[in-house]
């Protein structure tokens, strides 16, 4: 089988494709046929200068991906063979990502899809939809499943509308009833925020972005879902409500942030990290059990009509698609493993 590695970090020029055997899945564990490899920053990021070669040895990149699983290992009930799945954190502590024909992964990795979902949009889910939905069920007082109505009469305010993880947590929280308002850089990139359910648009580089947040929501939001805490902690201090929550998920716009001490605990605001490899398996399975839930509701399309244009490469373009999500492609980048997905 065709498979794409790196075994020393670097640009995207170390990673090769080579031939190898099909693996075989060991107890607990699915081989999957992959259909579409789903990339992610964590990605580039890793191969880049993660850790993983030093650990792992020759390292297949891409934890997100769909596909059909083709044998199970011993002790595994589901998903069994023959079923289409969409996976997540295939690469997490392993070798063996979706960038090939094959990949093994732990059978609660592998996520049976509903009926009528292709794999363009399964390979869409992993990182983004988990982190989302993992952002929005951290909040004080606010649930921690989401579900229709879960979010009813809540303001959501999600920082980068346009953004994979943006894009998902635009469309959990409307699936699950919140009043959402999104921020963007762009008029474009406000056309994909309200198509992916946004209710409510503010362009943070042209508008007075606390102005018209609060001018929509003047009691303020009471939760946000936030990729950069180093640009917007004091803004997110100003629209948030009495105990409102910030939930952040990444560094975008540096890796220190401040906030005004007093305005903050005046409101009682909470503040939430989180990161998919060190989350836990319990809110992994929630936001698996949730998404599948979403899924059978039709509430997370992808394509650039629902907010997500897709960017297609192949196997052996690897590299590209790598270099494409590096340098800020808006979407989803999609690797079309079995070449008949696009
Ligand atoms: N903690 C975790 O487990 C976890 C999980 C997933 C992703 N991440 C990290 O999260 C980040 C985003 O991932 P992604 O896949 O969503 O990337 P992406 O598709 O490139 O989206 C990033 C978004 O961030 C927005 N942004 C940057 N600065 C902003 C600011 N000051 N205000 C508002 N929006 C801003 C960008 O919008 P503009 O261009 O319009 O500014 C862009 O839409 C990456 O750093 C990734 O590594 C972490």
């Amino acid at each position: 089988m065709r498979s794409i590695v790196y075994s020393r970090t670097g640009d995207s020029s170390v990673l090769t494709a080579i031939e190898r055997d099909l693996p075989q899945p060991g107890p607990g564990e699915v081989r999957i046929r992959v259909a579409v490899s789903g990339v992610n920053p964590t990605d580039w990021k890793a191969r880049r200068g993660g850790t993983a070669v030093e650990t792992l040895g020759e390292v297949t990149p891409n934890q997100d991906g769909a596909g059909i699983v083709d044998a199970v290992g011993d002790g595994v009930g589901s998903p069994g063979v023959g079923e289409r799945v969409w996976i997540h954190l295939a690469q997490h502590e392993r070798p063996t990502g979706t960038a090939q024909e094959y990949t093994v992964v732990p059978a609660e990795r592998a996520v049976p899809l509903p009926d009528g979902i292709g794999f363009d949009l399964a390979a869409s889910l992993g990182v983004p939809a988990m982190t989302a939905h993992r952002a929005l069920t951290v909040h004080e007082d606010g649930p921690d499943r989401l579900s229709p109505g879960a979010l009813a009469g809540r303001t959501v305010l999600v920082a980068g509308g346009a953004g994979a993880v943006g894009h998902a947590a635009i469309q959990l929280a409307r699936w699950a009833g919140a009043t959402v308002i999104a921020t963007v850089s762009s008029d474009e990139k406000a056309a994909l925020a309200r198509a992916a359910g946004a209710h409510h648009t503010v362009d943070y580089r042209s508008e007075d972005t606390a102005r018209r947040i609060l001018e929509i929501a003047p009691g303020g939001v009471e939760h946000i879902v936030e990729v950069s805490p180093a640009a917007n902690f004091a803004l997110d201090t100003t629209v948030l409500a009495n105990h409102g929550s910030i939930a952040f998920y990444a560094d975008n716009g540096g890796g220190e942030a401040t906030i005004a001490v007093v305005p903050a605990f005046a409101k009682n605001i909470r503040i939430q990290g989180l990161l998919m490899y060190t989350v836990g398996q319990r809110a992994l399975t929630a936001a698996a059990e949730d998404i599948t839930a979403a899924l059978r509701d039709g509430a997370l399309p992808v394509g650039e009509d629902a907010g997500l244009p897709l960017t297609w490469f192949t196997l052996d373009a690897t590299g590209a698609a790598h270099d494409a999500v590096e340098s800020g492609a808006v979407g989803k980048v999609l690797i079309d493993v079995s070449g008949d997905n696009r």
